[in-house]
């Protein structure tokens, strides 16, 4: 077995470039990586303790999971419990969130309490999928469906080619507003009420865009396009109308 000599001088040199927390999850990172090498495994974390009911009963049943949707892995996540022959929708909810950049810091709570409802969903006999976009992380994804934080999709997932249903709704993100068993109770209401139905340019699935397979380059070119300052784009149109005129 070799560890490279520059690996060991690289590590000191990366943690002096990143926070504690980054330092440590590095080194945890080249120590479990060294013991594979050996074929051992780094101590597991201790399973923690559960005395809350629904803690304990999400750890029996199998909690209802909260997927990360990224725009490398949407469609198959959305895809994945969906039946080839399925005639029932598969109902997915997913909660377009974000962080500082895109939700100016407003979104973390209600994220928060929409993972914690995945918790009482796995209670229920009949529950939604559930997923999370974040826009901060994915820009790209969020532009090419046009979606805006603070909005949970109600995707109605059927095999193709048949039209994919979704409503959206925009969630009251202060502070108290939105509880774990606001998403838990408007699921149980069982109707659409209080929710747009989506069926814009932009619908991943059905939209005139996403069927000509331009939401991806059209997603790169607003994220582009927003993340140009104004002062450069000015330079840019004035620099056009100047070589016109
Ligand atoms: C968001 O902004 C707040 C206040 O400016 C800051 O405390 C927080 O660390 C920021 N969060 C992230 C993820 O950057
Ligand atoms: C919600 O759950 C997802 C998936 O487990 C996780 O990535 C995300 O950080 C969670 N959000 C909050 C605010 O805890
Ligand atoms: C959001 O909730 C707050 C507090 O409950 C309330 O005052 C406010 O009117 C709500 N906003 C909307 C848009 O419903």
């Amino acid at each position: 077995m070799r560890l490279s000599t520059s690996a060991v001088l690289a590590l000191p040199l990366l943690a002096a470039a990143q926070g504690p927390l980054e330092q440590f999850e590095q080194y945890k990172a080249q120590f479990q990586n060294f013991l594979s090498n050996f074929g051992a495994k780094a101590p597991a974390e201790a399973p923690s303790v559960k005395t809350n009911p629904v803690q304990a009963a999400e750890a029996a049943i199998g909690a209802t999971q909260v997927d990360v949707l990224t725009l490398s892995n949407w469609k198959d996540v959305l895809n994945g419990p969906v039946k080839a022959d399925s005639t029932t929708p598969t109902e997915w909810w997913v909660f377009i969130s974000g962080g500082n950049k895109t939700c100016f810091g407003h979104c973390e709570k209600v994220e928060k309490a929409f993972n914690a409802s995945a918790a009482k969903f796995a209670l229920l006999p009949k529950a939604p999928h559930m997923a999370i976009i974040n826009c901060d992380d994915q820009p790209v994804l969020c532009n090419s469906w046009s979606a805006s934080s603070g909005t949970v999709w109600a995707i109605d997932m059927v095999p193709p080619p048949a039209p994919v249903e979704i409503y959206r709704k925009r969630m009251n993100l202060t502070a108290t507003a939105t509880t774990d068993q606001t998403f838990v109770d408007l699921y149980n209401k069982g109707d659409k009420e209080g929710w747009s139905y989506h069926d814009g340019y932009f619908h991943p699935f059905n939209g005139p865009l996403a069927k000509n397979g331009l939401s991806v380059p059209l997603g790169y070119f607003f994220y582009v396009f927003n993340a140009i300052p104004s002062w450069a784009m000015m330079l840019v149109v004035s620099f056009f109308s100047r070589n016109i005129m």
